[in-house]
């Protein structure tokens, strides 16, 4: 019996473990420093729109898809896709979907301990105080610097991934419910008291303006990026949250469960939008800044207010371990496979991928200083280049890592899972697991399931083919 199996790698304790582990995953950088940066960059409300839109539409049937197919299989995501297909008939060659899925992870991985790496940083400059009364073009010219200096960009980020790589080593149950039970639910409360500042900047209706206005022909713009972002945000696409259903103790209710997580990672998001965008008007900083949103925007909150560095090293640190919880789930559902493939111990495996992503973001780490000129796919003047240095337009290595992972392979990744759970597993068998108790309910989440996920993928594709 499919139900009866049991996952090598140990199970969370109950079912708020998983929620606590879910959550973990899903709130880091990707609400707090992606987010609001992508609001900046697309222009504001329409962006936020649509990835509310995909959110529900699409990020949470395929949370639920990933979390099911987990849970039934018990095991990595490849070798899930594997034995569920087998036992349903079809074809082992699922699994590269789901394979495709954790190679997605590693290299999101490769710059997202660049960028944790940065909060890192910003833990002990806010605590020297070297924020203290600053001016907007002092934060800039702050992070300009840091960016500029490769070899400290290299040790926060090899720190940065060893952290991660520790807890992976030891096994994801170990530490995560006891660091995230505390300083999950202490993040939450400092964006509320930043928002609280933001109130009292004179700001804030411009910043309520700029993220929910929006005109509809600006719609499409953002199409394809806001819907790559609610994967990012949901850590969905790459078997992330299927690994952590293996996990899953059997009672849990799944539907529940990703509903709420869902929910709370989406809020934690707008909360930390509406917190940053009133202090990037009343500061004169700029919107569409880019990747350095975030880190230039909060620094300055915290140098000009009561408390600010006590409040602003607690917040980084709170950062840096949001960063942390979503990393380990970046790592683990590759290290998983080779568990139990290659019976290889643990700990060897987790240092030989850390070490490779490790390598592949000195790429990330170099595009902000030394290869800032190195552009690929530049499309300027009517003349393609995959590659030429020092163009103006195109993209950086971060840049076309962050554009294949987020545009094309998320999509991709839970366009595969949502199948899967739809077409290839069938009613019954996503019935069993999902537990909705009212048939209504049940029908609806899995009509999302079959059709409207995987068809709105394809939408939001071709959309952006024929713009
Ligand atoms: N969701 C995390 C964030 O918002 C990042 C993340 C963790 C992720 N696991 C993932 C993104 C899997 C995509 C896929 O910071």
């Amino acid at each position: 019996m499919s139900t009866d199996k049991v996952s090598v790698h140990g199970s969370w304790a109950s079912r708020w473990v998983f929620i606590l582990a879910a959550t973990g995953s899903a709130v880091g950088l990707g609400s707090i420093w992606k987010f609001p940066y992508m609001v900046g960059v697309y222009g504001g409300g329409a962006f936020v729109l649509v990835f509310l839109a995909c959110i529900a539409l699409i990020g949470i049937p395929v949370m639920m898809a990933e979390t099911l197919i987990g849970r039934r299989a018990r095991q990595s995501p490849a070798n899930a896709l594997k034995v569920l297909a087998l036992e349903a008939g079809h074809s082992s060659k699922w699994s590269w979907g789901a394979f495709a899925g954790m190679i997605t992870a590693l290299l999101i991985l490769s710059f997202y301990s660049v960028v944790g790496g940065w909060s890192l940083e910003y833990i002990i400059d806010v605590g020297k105080g070297d924020f203290q009364a600053v001016t907007p073009d002092g934060v800039g010219a702050f992070f300009g610097e840091l960016i500029a200096d490769p070899w400290r960009l290299v040790a926060w980020h090899t720190l940065f991934m060893l952290l991660s790589a520790i807890t992976i080593a030891k096994g994801v149950n170990a530490g995560l419910e006891r660091s995230l039970r505390i300083l999950m639910p202490l993040l939450f409360v400092l964006i509320v008291i930043l928002l609280g500042y933001s109130l009292t900047t004179g700001h804030f209706m411009e910043g309520v303006h700029f993220m929910f206005d929006f005109t509809p022909e600006k719609l499409l713009d953002g199409l394809l990026p806001a819907m790559g972002h609610a994967f990012f945000s949901l850590s969905v696409g790459v078997g992330s949250i299927m690994i952590y259903g293996a996990y899953m103790t059997k009672e849990a209710s799944i539907s529940a469960t990703v509903v709420g997580v869902a929910l709370l990672d989406t809020f934690v998001s707008l909360l930390a939008g509406l917190a940053l965008f009133p202090i990037v008007f009343a500061a004169g900083l700029n919107p569409s800044e880019g990747p350095g949103l975030m880190f230039v925007t909060l620094p300055y909150a915290f140098g000009n207010v009561a408390f600010g560095t006590v409040m602003g090293v607690v917040f980084f640190i709170l950062v840096a371990v949001a960063a942390w919880s979503s990393a380990i789930s970046l790592l683990e559902p590759m290290v998983a496979y080779l568990v139990e493939r290659t019976k290889v111990r643990r700990g060897w495996v987790t240092f030989w991928l850390s070490f490779i992503c490790w390598f592949v973001g000195l790429g990330t780490v170099f595009s902000f200083n030394i290869w800032k000129q190195a552009k690929f796919f530049v499309n300027e003047g009517g003349a393609f280049h995959l590659y030429q240095w020092g163009a103006t337009a195109g993209l950086d290595f971060f840049g076309v890592i962050d554009f294949f992972t987020s545009r094309i392979m998320l999509p991709l990744g839970g366009l595969c899972f949502v199948i899967f759970a739809g077409w290839v597993m069938g009613r019954e068998a996503v019935r069993d697991e999902l537990s909705v108790r009212s048939p209504v309910l049940f029908a609806l989440t899995f009509f999302l399931m079959r059709y409207v996920a995987p068809i709105g993928i394809l939408i939001v594709f071709a959309a952006q083919l024929w713009k």
